[in-house]
């Protein structure tokens, strides 16, 4: 039973690397800039959604209308203080544990692929050095529709050629659970349990845990 399981499809942002503190006070930052602020419990709906998506929400806190034919210009202007926010990042700026619990599932010959809806995904995961760990990408230049629509993992899925029953997702975000969920896979929220109640199981983070022992609590209730 345990090894029906053929591969793990990671989120990125909030599960490989701390960059969603940076996604959100770009926001912070663009609204400013537009003369309103934003609320911090935003930063939770946020989470997952692409780039035009969450712009929409940010800008219902606006008090007056911003034109559709504004949005590109304001969501490349937030991507240019994103990615200066993130300019940092090296080799060595994966999450705790991240690069452990990879190479744990690479040597039992599991697949490994990456299901964002960042278009930044494969720049970053270059930056962290990363991407040859990963058998599949698929990002928000290979898909349409924003989480919490399944696209992007069944994007992962097909390229990594397992049914979404043979997969585990691992996801930080409420719409990335529901991406996941209607995709069919299973899914390890990676966070605050009490926020990713929808998951199959939560885990605080990736660090000191084994990729058997998530497989074999996760069979044990399939
Ligand atoms: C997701 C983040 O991974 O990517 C969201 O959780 C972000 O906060 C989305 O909006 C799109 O990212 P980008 O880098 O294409 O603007
Ligand atoms: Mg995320």
């Amino acid at each position: 039973m345990e090894n029906k399981i053929k591969a793990l499809i990671f989120d990125l942002d909030g599960v490989i690397v701390d960059t969603t503190q940076f996604h959100f006070t770009s926001w912070v930052v663009l609204a400013k800039e537009l003369g309103f602020d934003i609320p911090m419990s935003l930063d939770e709906d946020l989470k997952g959604l692409g780039r035009i998506e969450s712009l929409q929400k940010v800008l219902k806190h606006r008090a007056i209308d911003t034109p559709e034919a504004e949005w590109p210009k304001l969501a490349e202007r937030k991507n240019d203080i994103y990615l200066s926010n993130i300019s940092h990042l090296s080799v060595g700026d994966t999450l705790p544990g991240v690069i452990d619990f990879l190479a744990d599932a690479s040597s039992q010959g599991i697949l490994l692929a990456i299901g964002s809806g960042s278009k930044n995904a494969r720049p970053i995961l270059e930056k962290l050095g990363i991407t040859d760990m990963f058998n599949a990408i698929c990002d928000g230049t290979d898909t349409t529709r924003s989480k919490p629509d399944p696209e992007v993992f069944d994007c992962a899925c097909r390229e990594l050629g397992v049914s979404p029953d043979e997969a585990i997702v691992f996801e930080d975000a409420i719409s990335g659970i529901d991406a996941a969920l209607s995709c069919g896979t299973l899914v390890v929220g990676i966070g605050d349990p009490d926020v990713l109640n929808k998951a199959d199981m939560v885990l605080s983070s990736l660090e000191n845990i084994k990729v058997g022992e998530i497989i074999h609590e996760l069979m044990e209730f399939a």
